[in-house]
């Protein structure tokens, strides 16, 4: 019965989370799979989903919900220089390492609105996408929380990956110039505003 393995299914992530606690590791990134993806909520239909729940279209939710949330992680990241000379932007206080932390960790919770009927893609490329966001956020978060710099920063660089992978394959209209030359694409045109918007 459905149910009965959704139980199972939670009563195993929470296992993992509580493991992931008490070794001082964030539960999440290790069962943040493919198939853990393709699994959750698959049989859930779009039209039983509370009333405007999918009110935001994906390019909106895109353009308001993930950079937004990304770029709270990416704000604390690198160096710029201006005419006081270089400066690191990376956390500097216990406040402002946990403000990246809690970006972290938004942005990992976010991830679960690409699952929902009526935006997912039933695609397994959509869900690794998802799963290494994810994962992704979880690591900034935990490099946050241990105020490590190097490791912060790799998980940002990661980040940008995970979000083009994602680009490439579904919306190659909205991929970076980068991420299209590195796969020896072009940009096409964006869809029809009226199939997006
Ligand atoms: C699972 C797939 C997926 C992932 C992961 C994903 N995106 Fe997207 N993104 C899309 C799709 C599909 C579109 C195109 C939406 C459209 O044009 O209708 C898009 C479009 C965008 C756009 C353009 C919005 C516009 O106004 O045209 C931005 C900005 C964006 N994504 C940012 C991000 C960031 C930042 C991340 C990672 C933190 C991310 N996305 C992760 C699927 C994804």
């Amino acid at each position: 019965m459905r149910h009965k393995s959704l139980i199972a299914a939670a009563t195993l992530l929470l296992v993992a989370a509580c493991n992931g606690q008490n070794d001082g590791t964030i539960g999440g990134a290790d069962y943040a799979t493919e198939e853990s993806n393709l699994t959750f909520m698959e049989d859930v239909p779009a039209d039983q989903l509370p009333p405007d729940t999918l009110n935001l279209n994906l390019k909106e939710v895109m353009a308001h919900v993930f950079q937004f949330s990304g770029e709270n992680i990416w704000k604390w990241q690198g160096y710029i220089t201006d005419e006081k000379g270089e400066r690191s932007l990376f956390p500097k206080t216990d406040e402002e390492w946990e403000q990246a932390e809690s970006a972290g960790l938004t942005l990992a919770e976010l991830t679960n609105i690409l699952l929902l009927p009526g935006r997912r893609v039933d695609d397994p490329r959509w869900a690794k996408a998802v799963a290494d966001v994810r994962a992704i956020a979880l690591r900034a978060a935990k490099a946050a929380e241990n105020k490590n710099e190097e490791a912060f920063f790799a998980a940002g660089g990661d980040l940008d990956g995970a979000c083009e992978s994602c680009h490439l394959a579904f919306a190659p209209w909205s991929a970076k110039p980068h991420t299209l030359q590195a796969a020896g694409k072009t940009a096409p045109p964006p869809p029809p505003a009226n199939q997006s918007e």
